[in-house]
């Protein structure tokens, strides 16, 4: 997997361990940029003549619509592609196949697929660069790099900064990006709750131990409210289960309510990559430390601008 190293240009983005530490900031500060100019002007042209195409296997709302939103506010076409029954897929055509097409049509393919390391084997069959939007079980790079800008918005990554992950650790791919991704910021914490089924694979945990990032796997919730400067939920990842009564035995292990957040810091933030199912009790979102739906969401659709802006433009 080629390395970012400063240079973006027409470089797929497969996993958050292409980027040094110079390139996210690269991408934060590009983010800056696109925040104010969405603000100030709604867009540009920038990227007119270019056209992208978002091939999504898997269902999404904000992956798939922040993309086209970035590419088009920078003056770009786009093929959205959500859901195969309309693509020759539905007649079997494979990824490397469909991959081929698209790559002739359009100049970037952001791909979501459910299964594990197929975006980077796409992304080995595309001449033009392709953005994993979610590979399964692995990774989703965009979301890591929104999840760390909104972090960073509020907290000092350099000064020592407490992020409790909680829920499905094992499945979610969004745990797996962030926690490799601030794995490059030494003064972060990481703790992470969940059920014993649904702990963070082994792979990740090595990954950050690595890099000498402190982490824990406690099981009290209570603890991690307290001591969380980012208390980053999510849901418990239903479509991987193989059966209903294991996912039953999990889905409402955590749930977070305003009488849980009593204990929390004062100046804590909420995050969550949502769909929100019911681990955040809907009374939470009132709270000004919920981000969730404010800024983490908005910040989606920045950092793919500035993501296609830095590879495309
Ligand atoms: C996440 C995903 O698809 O991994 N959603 C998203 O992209 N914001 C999280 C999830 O589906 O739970």
């Amino acid at each position: 997997m080629l390395k970012i190293d400063g240079n973006f240009r027409n470089k797929h983005i497969l996993s958050v361990e292409q980027f040094t530490k110079s390139d996210i900031t690269k991408v934060l500060n590009e983010t800056n940029h696109m925040k104010r100019l969405v603000k100030t002007k709604g867009g540009n042209r920038r990227l007119q003549g270019k056209i992208m195409t978002a091939l999504f296997y898997e269902p999404s709302s904000r992956t798939f619509s922040s993309h086209i939103a970035a590419m088009q506010r920078l003056g770009g076409g786009v093929i959205p592609i959500h859901g195969t029954q309309n693509s020759s897929v539905k007649k079997g055509e494979t990824l490397e196949d469909t991959v081929r097409v698209f790559g002739s049509y359009s100049d970037v393919i952001v791909i979501r697929h459910p299964e594990k390391g197929s975006v980077e084997k796409a992304a080995s069959f595309s001449k033009v660069p392709v953005i994993n939007a979610g590979d399964g079980v692995g990774e989703h790079p965009t979301q890591a790099l929104l999840d760390l800008y909104t972090i960073s918005s509020y907290f000092n990554l350099d000064r020592k900064v407490t992020i409790a992950m909680v829920g499905d650790l094992k499945y979610g791919r969004t745990i797996h990006s962030l926690s490799k991704l601030l794995s490059l910021f030494p003064e972060v914490t990481l703790l992470y709750v969940s059920p014993k089924s649904l702990k963070v694979p082994q792979k990740i945990l090595d990954y950050v131990s690595e890099r000498e990032i402190l982490f824990e796997e406690i099981s009290s919730f209570k603890e991690a409210i307290k001591r969380a400067d980012v208390l980053y939920m999510t849901r418990v990842q239903k479509e991987r289960f193989k059966t209903m009564a294991s996912y039953n035995k999990v889905k409402d292990a955590y749930i977070l309510n305003p009488v849980r957040l009593v204990s929390a810091k004062q100046k804590m933030i909420i995050m969550h990559p949502l769909p929100r199912i019911n681990e955040i009790s809907t009374e939470v979102d009132l709270d000004p430390r919920a981000v969730y739906f404010t800024d983490q969401m908005q910040n989606g659709m920045y950092v793919r601008m500035a993501l296609l802006k830095l590879i495309l433009g």
